[in-house]
């Protein structure tokens, strides 16, 4: 996210140098879209928009994260506004290693580069290495310079891995990387079922519904589709490259857990009857706004989290589940409170910033709710974890 502050319909205009950059990922989509007879499904496009190389919004080597749009920033994330969010995550990963005798951690999608830092700074030698995912190759160079700059003395416990072991034993962590991943839409009209894709128009790009035969589809989304109540117009997102992505993470997991952090819902509030538009957002310049087609590559795509979706995934692979929780549940019970109150008061110049910030990472209002964490595990003892999920535990809403 994209925890942004404004939601808007007036966008800024991109520089000149950004639209002409845009451009050429745009005639990178209409090749695609030419080759694919003018219909492209969401999920290629966004694929196209976020992951071109060079040319997509996370690989164009520009800088999504900060606090505001001066500095070229489009949201800000949990570890860049504040190290208290790595702390407490650094103790269920630290619970989640001794419990599984292991002593790997493999971060997903690393984004700048900080949490990474954070948490070897938090983990310090229990970590004899630490491993980064990326798609990015620009975020991965970002991530080598935070790296360098922060965490030196860490740096030669860190790699970065282009392709997957077979087996990883240790603690894999990811922050808002599901919500990245490419959705497909379906669209209910008239109590039809159409898949919501992508073609060329006049000055760029529109939606187009195409008639969908969901016997050839797989039977986890007829079931979802059929599952949602009444005959009203509905856009639906299925999280196909997200199960697939769990899948294949947690059938790597051969011993150790799997702690993912995004925004989201379990299946029955996430395909609630009245929530018929979607979640599918934007975000340019701490604007939030719904079109994917605004100056595409310069802006980030997102949709939440179907968190059932991601438990079936990863319990077909016979990984445990160790829990789900809010953010907000999750931080206190990890100890966020005893991190702010290593700060002395008397230090306002330190310690309300730090305040304010955890305020931001707990409030329902703000990241706290809409947040949650889920927790996997093979192999460890299941009760290892209890203390960071055990007080509002909602695995039974999955
Ligand atoms: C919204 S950013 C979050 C970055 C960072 N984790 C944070 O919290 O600031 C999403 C990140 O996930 C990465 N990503 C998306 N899909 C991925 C995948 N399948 N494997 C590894 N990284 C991925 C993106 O390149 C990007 O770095």
């Amino acid at each position: 996210m994209k925890f942004n502050t404004r939601t808007s319909t007036r966008l800024p205009l991109p520089e000149t140098t950004a639209r002409a950059h845009s451009r050429l990922l745009c005639a990178r989509i209409n090749a695609a879209l030419e080759e694919a007879n003018g219909w492209l499904p969401f999920d290629r496009y966004m694929e196209y928009a976020l992951y071109t190389p060079d040319f997509g919004y996370y690989c164009s080597g520009a800088h999504p994260f900060g606090h505001c749009a001066r500095n070229g920033s489009d949201f800000i994330t949990a570890p860049e506004l504040s190290p208290l969010f790595a702390r407490p995550l650094a103790c269920a990963i630290e619970a989640a290693l001794d419990a599984s005798n292991t002593c790997e951690v493999m971060e997903f999608g690393a984004g700048s580069g900080l949490l990474a830092a954070q948490l070897l700074d938090a983990l310090g030698a229990q970590c004899a290495r630490y491993t980064i995912v990326e798609l990015s190759g620009g975020l991965r160079a970002r991530q080598q310079a935070t790296l360098a700059e922060r965490a030196q003395r860490f740096a030669s416990r860190v790699r970065w891995l282009g392709t997957l072991p077979d087996a990883f034993e240790g603690v894999i962590v990811g922050n808002e990387v599901l919500d990245a991943m490419p959705i497909r839409l379906f669209a209910r009209r008239e109590n039809q079922w159409f898949e919501r894709g992508v073609t060329r128009d006049q000055p760029l790009f529109r939606w187009l519904d195409r008639p969908v035969d969901l016997d050839q589809w797989p039977h986890e989304l007829m079931e979802l589709l059929y599952s949602i109540d009444g005959h009203h117009d509905y856009l639906a997102e299925f999280h196909q490259a997200a199960r697939a992505w769990t899948r294949t993470v947690c059938a790597m997991l051969a011993r150790g857990a799997a702690l993912l952090l995004d925004y989201g819902f379990p299946r029955r509030e996430y395909y609630h009857p009245q929530r018929s538009q979607g979640t599918l957002m934007c975000h340019y310049r701490h604007h939030a706004h719904p079109d994917p087609f605004f100056w595409p590559g310069l802006q980030d795509i997102t949709a939440h989290v179907d968190f059932s979706g991601i438990a079936d995934a990863a319990l077909a692979t016979g990984a445990e589940l160790l829990g789900y929780t809010s953010q907000a549940r999750f931080l206190i019970n990890s100890g966020i409170a005893d991190a702010l109150a290593e700060l002395d008061p008397l230090e306002p110049a330190r310690f309300l910033p730090a305040a304010n910030t955890v305020h931001k990472l707990l409030s329902e209002a703000e990241m706290g709710e809409l947040y949650k964490v889920i927790g996997f595990g093979r192999g460890i003892d299941q009760s290892a974890l209890d203390f960071a999920f055990a007080t509002g535990d909602r695995s039974q809403c999955l």
